[in-house]
């Protein structure tokens, strides 16, 4: 199973704030039938340069893998990937590319709580329109969507990824519009946008096996073939 969105390299953002939570945090994964871990720590193009953000985050996945060398965590896969803030300009800056999943075309994006005027929606589809495929990160939390779901008619015309947060299934505010998301057929991924071992804990085994009963087996494996297939290239809208 595929974690698409998780803060689990440490010191580099709001997410684990050292080496052993990091581990602690890989184990739990394991434990909840997670192989394949995106590491997608907070990036804002406003304030950090992309090379300066690369090199942070490649010091820390270092720290991480010489910390489970030797150990079963070490078979696990971590690939390098950003949660990018969505801000005016951001498609057309050079090198965006470096932004997106360790050997994919994804580029996993945070779009701002609210306000979508225009400039959100044309952001969003210059980023397909350059042949990456967004996937719109925790889609279900939004204040935005949770004021008008309808919103979301916009996104559901363009060629791209929603991600819903595994945590998110067991919040009673955010069944409506989960089951709007699930209903419209566009494709969806989980994550567990998970940042500690104890306020945001992964839940995501938890999570699947309450999808499994409530919406049936199918709707988990798809979940989950989306998301094998955005990373092995094989993802087709
Ligand atoms: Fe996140």
């Amino acid at each position: 199973m595929t974690d698409f969105h998780t803060h689990i390299l440490p010191g580099i953002d709001d997410g684990s704030q050292n080496v052993e939570t990091s581990v602690q945090m890989l184990a739990l994964a394991k434990e909840q039938g997670i192989d394949t871990v995106v590491a997608t720590p907070h990036f804002n193009i406003e304030y950090e340069s992309i090379e300066h953000f690369e090199h942070k985050r490649a010091r820390a996945a270092e720290a991480l893998k010489n910390a489970v060398k030797g150990t079963e965590l070490e078979k696990m896969k971590l690939l390098l990937g950003a949660e990018v803030a969505l801000t005016p300009g951001l498609s057309g800056k050079e090198s965006i590319d470096r932004l997106c999943a360790e050997g994919t075309n994804c580029i996993l994006l945070e779009l701002p709580m609210n306000d979508w005027t225009s400039w959100v929606y044309n952001e969003v589809y210059a980023v397909t329109a350059m042949n990456y495929i967004p996937v719109l990160a925790h889609i279900e939390r939004y204040t935005e969507i949770q004021a008008n779901v309808k919103k979301i008619n916009i996104f559901e015309e363009m060629d791209l990824c929603f991600q819903i947060n595994s945590g998110s299934f067991f919040q009673f505010k955010y069944k409506k519009i989960i089951n709007r998301f699930i209903k419209s057929g566009k494709a969806i991924v989980l994550g567990s946008d998970t940042h500690n071992m104890t306020t945001r804990k992964n839940d995501m085994g938890s999570a699947v096996s309450r999808i499994e009963k409530k919406y049936g087996k199918h709707i988990a494996e798809r979940f989950e073939r989306n998301a094998a297939r955005l990373i092995d290239g094989s993802f087709e809208i």
